[in-house]
């Protein structure tokens, strides 16, 4: 490093074209170490990478290679140790990644910057980085699809209410209720594994924006890396952050589901409904009111996802007025994505354990099932098998519910000779299809509630895992 006439340390790696030093307060503005430093691994593997392609193409002697690999490798020690010193003054992690490798193995070092800028490198290093938490975030996701078609199996034929408007609307199971959350998360995987195949491509080549007048080969990093490709077009391959936008759209998707089935939980849980438990380790209590057990959990991630939400935001007006090629906004990619990454990580985790442990109180679920008169749809179907136009059979079986509301009881509880009085056609069987057993067990078709067909899905989904 080179030194300027006032003593200050001149600027780093471009101290050649400067008559000052960077003033403190923007050396301190612009830089990014203090989150940058997470990529150092990918970093460094990219590093290798590149080293390696360049003795290959014949821009690097073997024994230089040599060196400047042994000298990353070291420098991954230093920082896996927790002995590496970071200066905010090297701006980034690969400004202080290279000067490390410069004072450890001398002046070899500064060749490993040949035919690359910070520009493709730091693209590379984000697309290595999310590609691994997105390989972190599948496995967890992929267990708590597990964990709820665990669930869906073991509760088929556990009666709990169905709600369309929060109001009592036709019984369902709670099996079924737990693969309908298993369908949504499965999407959200789906759109992981999509969002992983498209950036899944080596920006690594693509210099500042133009390419590189040195006889790089670029497949040769892509496959190292385990890129599937390069990316096609240089300015391109340095510009481009949808990868992130799109992750960052699908931790925003999964977290809106995530958030949904914590209401209910939250519903649930409490005194009113009491449909499901929590055990006590994944709830706190009150600080004042003794007899309080709080679904913190459920709380946490319906209060995450609004910082989740906001980190897609962040991108995407990040990239809204950028012109080609790299700018230094992209340096702003970095917190919103790793925030994003790292929330989403910890919900799904956080679901995973929490479900395996949830304990639906059966009996109480089977209780609210018949409140609300849910099985009218029933007795109308019943008319209309009978050959009852459906228009009539929901007439004649609203003033049933009408007659039962006004004697204070449900639907299901009326005599044969109450419904009789409203219409004469009734018979025994109109009181069987009442029952909640015969409700559910009746919807016996693909997509339907029956506990057979939610065994046979829950059997589906698991094939899928
Ligand atoms: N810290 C920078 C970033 O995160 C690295 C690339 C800097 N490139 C540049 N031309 N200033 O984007």
């Amino acid at each position: 490093m080179s030194s300027h006439d006032t003593g200050e340390p001149a600027n780093r790696l471009w101290g050649g074209r400067f008559g000052e030093a960077t003033d403190a307060f923007v050396q301190r503005f612009t830089a990014s170490v203090a989150f940058d430093r997470r990529l150092y691994l990918h970093d460094i593997r990219g590093s290798i990478a590149h080293a390696r392609m360049l003795c290959k193409a014949g821009v690097l002697g073997e024994a230089e290679r040599d060196r400047i690999v042994a000298g990353l490798e070291q420098v991954r020690s230093e920082i896996d140790a927790g002995t590496f010193a970071w200066s905010v003054a090297l701006e980034d992690v690969h400004m202080n990644v290279e000067a490390r490798l410069t004072e450890i193995v001398g002046e070899v070092g500064k060749k490993l910057h040949t035919a690359r800028s910070r520009n493709d490198q730091v693209a590379t290093d984000v697309r290595l980085w999310l590609r691994d938490a997105i390989d972190g975030i599948d496995l967890a996701l992929t267990r708590l699809l597990g964990v709820l078609v665990d669930l869906g199996e073991r509760e088929a034929a556990t009666i709990m209410p169905g709600f369309t408007h929060l109001q009592s609307a036709q019984p369902v199971t709670f099996g079924h209720h737990m693969l309908a959350w298993h369908e949504m998360a499965a999407r959200d995987r789906e759109r992981l594994r999509d969002c992983r195949r498209r950036l899944n491509r080596s920006p690594l080549g693509a210099g500042a924006l133009a390419g590189t007048t040195f006889p790089i080969d670029r497949a040769h990093t892509a496959a190292a890396l385990g890129f599937d490709a390069p990316c096609e077009n240089s300015l391109d391959a340095v510009a481009d952050r949808d990868f992130a936008i799109e992750f960052a759209a699908f931790a925003s998707l999964l977290m809106v589901h995530l958030s949904r089935w914590s209401e209910e939980l939250v519903l649930w849980t409490s005194a009113q409904f009491q449909f499901v438990r929590l055990p006590d380790r994944f709830c706190t209590g009150s600080s004042i009111m003794p007899q309080k057990k709080n679904p913190d959990v459920p709380e946490l991630v319906r209060g995450k996802t609004g910082r989740v939400i906001g980190s897609l935001n962040a991108l995407l007006v990040l990239m809204k007025g950028q012109p080609l090629a790299y700018n230094k906004d992209n340096q702003e990619d970095k917190e919103p994505l790793f925030d994003c990454a790292d929330t989403v990580r910890d919900c799904v985790e956080a679901y995973a354990r929490m479900l395996a442990a949830l304990e639906p109180n059966r009996d109480t679920l089977r209780d609210a099932a018949i409140r609300g008169c849910a099985t009218a749809t029933d007795l109308a179907d019943h008319l209309v098998r009978g050959g009852m136009p459906f228009r009539d059979a929901h007439e004649v079986v609203g003033r049933a519910v009408r007659l039962a509301l006004e004697r204070g009881r449900d639907l299901s509880q009326l005599t044969l000779a109450e419904l009789r009085g409203v219409h004469a056609g009734f018979d025994e069987a109109a009181l069987a299809a009442l029952s909640l057993d015969a409700s559910v067990a009746a919807r016996n078709h693909l997509g339907g509630t029956a506990p057979a067909q939610v065994r046979a899905a829950a059997a589906r989904a698991r094939e899928r895992l």
